[in-house]
């Protein structure tokens, strides 16, 4: 079947640069379908976790990726879509630090990465996608007509991650999520693999000391709907 060339905004950048807020609200306004591409690797390191799969076990893990039975679900403004992985809701185990990190780890093997990769482009359909990751410009919709590379200071972003996770009740320390925070770009941003970069064409967004109002009103700017 011929690919889709329903319209693309990519939106790509490191955690906590406001990309998972702003591209929902994106998506909303348009009215187009979302791909939040950092939970399939997110998904791929649950399965391994329950499984009892090792994070060293390339086949096991690619065999995983390839197979996993996802299924996303709307939930009201705001809220983040229901993850249901084999029918059980995870939407809140995915979220972890530790599936973040370990999502990480499995996202540097490059077979892994193509196992999820027709997964990513499937989401393309009329009207549009919004499509959230650190690939989405590069590698999985380099034809993309709209690009976006959002960034913060790792010091904002960890001061967001830590104010969310204040306010969910959980009690961290401000300098370990820096360095969490340090640790996670070096490796997203060194790997061979489909590095975290900004494609050549697109346009970077810097959201230090902006609310998220405000970057959604230079992101929907750049994307040519103000
Ligand atoms: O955006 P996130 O925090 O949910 O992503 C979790 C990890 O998954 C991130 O540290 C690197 C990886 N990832 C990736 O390699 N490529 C993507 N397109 C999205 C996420």
């Amino acid at each position: 079947m011929a690919e889709s060339k329903a319209p693309v905004i990519t939106v790509d950048g490191p955690g906590g640069s406001g990309k998972g807020t702003v591209t929902q609200m994106l998506a909303r306004k348009l009215g187009w379908h979302l791909l939040d591409s950092g939970a399939l690797y997110r998904l791929t390191a649950l399965a391994a976790e329950r499984k009892g799969v090792s994070l060293d076990d390339e086949p096991a893990l690619v065999e995983l990726a390839a197979n996993l039975d996802v299924s996303f679900e709307p939930t009201p403004p705001g809220e983040p879509a229901k993850v249901l992985l084999g029918g059980v809701d995870v939407t809140a185990d995915i979220r972890t630090e530790t599936c973040g990190d370990n999502a990480s780890k499995v996202a540097v093997m490059q077979p892994v990465r193509d196992a999820l990769l027709q997964r990513q482009r499937d989401f393309r359909k009329p009207p549009g996608l919004v499509a959230d990751g650190r690939d989405m410009g590069t590698v999985v919709f380099p034809d993309a007509p709209v690009k976006i590379f959002l960034t913060a200071s790792a010091e904002e972003r960890a001061q967001r991650r830590y104010s969310q996770l204040k306010d969910a009740g959980v009690d961290v320390n401000i300098d370990a999520l820096l360095e969490e925070i340090r640790v996670r770009d070096e490796r997203d941003m060194n790997r061979a693999a489909a590095p975290l970069k900004p494609a050549d064409d697109a346009q970077v967004i810097d959201s230090t000391g902006l609310s998220i109002e405000e970057v959604l009103v230079r992101v929907m700017a750049a994307a040519g709907q103000a």
